[in-house]
């Protein structure tokens, strides 16, 4: 019996695996602008680290986490997300005592168990990017600037910038209170059972449920921004100031608090309506005690998240770079010349096949035209007593015979 992938997970051929490159590549390339430096983290973490960073009551980790315990009982997880890997590399690397600030961008495949549709897998991949080590509004400004030159150059267009602030460990609080106070005066009925029990574990977490009968109670909830103590406002009025002075556009969402329990102060979204449901291409946030909840030094940090699937449905087909030869020997006796030329090409840049069988002739130029190459490059004993190739123009179907130490020159 033959053996399939798992649901959720996917094979990337190409022009799948060549657009993610394609997205990779452009990444790399911005992101090394701004002095970002990539850290590759395992996929595989101890699951109290994202307990404790992503937080037990949300849904990654209350219901999506791929969890398993070794021989010895040690709880393992599936990363769902880069953030708490990267956290935890960051101080079991001290790298603060090197650096006053550290980029760090990783990519890589995260894993949750939601329900698979268009733009949601259990294995999807993600680009992230996190800045720690500053606190300054600038620093949040430009890393939503970097994320919006990043999808620009990758040709995604009709997108939006959500933004919003979730306030600090000092207003946060007087916010909660109020919202509890708003859910408990409700029925019961009006929330679904987790979120019932969300207003005394961490009601913040109903405001992003996606029950639809939630979501009608959320609708007339108090706002976060209604409760900004003076220092988030003044912090988030500058946020937006510096977006405003590099003709960012963005929309403010009061209702933005994302789905992870580390977030304080700007929290951030980049969503379309051009792939469906899972509208959100990138998302992320603040995260300013973070580092300290994990046992590290209390040390601010702002980062964000793109979905590469969701973004390889939105950027226009990316061309593949066509072969420039095949290279048929069509004499058992020419194989060793023949890959000789092959590596010679090769080791000079050109992109090219070699037959390993002898064939008929029509079924070797079938392959040879069925490979896309620009150039047959045919070697049969004619031309192999000769020391010349017979080069073969795919496009034109002109052919003209040349000395084997010509054809670098002529293709
Ligand atoms: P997140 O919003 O959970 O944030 O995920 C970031 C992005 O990953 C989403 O906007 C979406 O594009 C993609 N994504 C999430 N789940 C799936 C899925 N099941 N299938 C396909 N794509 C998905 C984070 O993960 C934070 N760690 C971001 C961050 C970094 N915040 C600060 N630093």
């Amino acid at each position: 019996m033959k053996i399939n992938k798992i649901k959720g997970f996917s094979d990337l051929f190409t022009p799948d695996s060549t657009t993610f490159t394609f997205i990779e590549n452009k990444a790399r390339a911005i992101f090394a602008n701004y002095g970002f430096t990539e850290l590759r983290t395992p996929i595989l973490e101890y699951t109290d680290l994202f307990k404790r960073s992503i937080g037990e009551e949300t849904d990654v980790v209350h219901k999506e986490m791929y969890t398993f315990s070794d021989e010895k009982g040690r709880s393992y997880s599936l990363r769902p997300e880069a953030t708490a890997g990267v956290m935890r590399a960051y101080i079991e690397n001290t790298l603060y005592s090197k650096e006053t600030v550290s980029k760090l961008f990783t990519t890589g495949p995260m894993f949750r168990h939601e329900r698979p549709q268009k733009g949601r897998l259990r294995q999807f991949h993600q680009i992230n990017c996190e800045c720690i080590g500053v606190d300054s509004p600038l620093c949040d400004a430009e890393i939503i600037t970097m994320l919006m030159h990043f999808l620009t150059a990758i040709d995604i267009s009709d997108i939006a910038l959500q933004i919003n602030s979730l306030g600090c460990k000092n207003c946060r609080p007087v916010f909660k209170q109020a919202l509890s106070d708003y859910l408990n005066q409700l029925n019961p009925e009006a929330l679904c059972a987790d979120c019932q029990r969300r207003i005394t574990t961490n009601p913040l977490r109903v405001l992003d449920c996606k029950q639809e009968s939630c979501q009608q109670v959320v609708a007339a909830a108090p706002k976060i921004s209604d409760y900004l103590c003076a220092d988030c406002q003044k912090h988030f009025a500058s946020v937006l100031g510096y977006l405003e002075a590099q003709k960012l556009s963005y929309e403010l969402n009061p209702r933005l608090v994302r789905g992870l329990d580390y977030y304080c102060r700007t929290t951030f979204e980049v969503v379309t309506k051009a792939i469906g449901a899972q509208s959100a291409i990138a998302g992320g946030g603040r995260y300013d005690g973070l580092i300290s909840m994990l046992g590290g030094p209390d040390l601010p940090g702002v980062g964000f998240a793109c979905g590469l699937e969701r973004l390889a449905l939105l950027v226009p087909p990316v061309e593949a770079k066509n072969l420039d030869f095949y290279l048929l020997v069509m004499d058992e006796a020419g194989f060793a010349k023949g890959f000789a030329l092959a590596e010679t090409l090769r080791s000079n840049g050109r992109r090219g096949l070699l037959n390993y069988q002898v064939a008929g002739f029509k079924s070797s130029m079938r392959q040879a035209d069925k490979s896309g190459a620009k150039y047959c490059l045919i070697l049969g004993s004619e031309e192999l007593a000769k020391n010349e190739i017979t080069i073969k123009n795919m496009q034109d179907g002109q052919q003209k015979q040349v000395l084997m130490e010509q054809v670098l020159q002529e293709i």
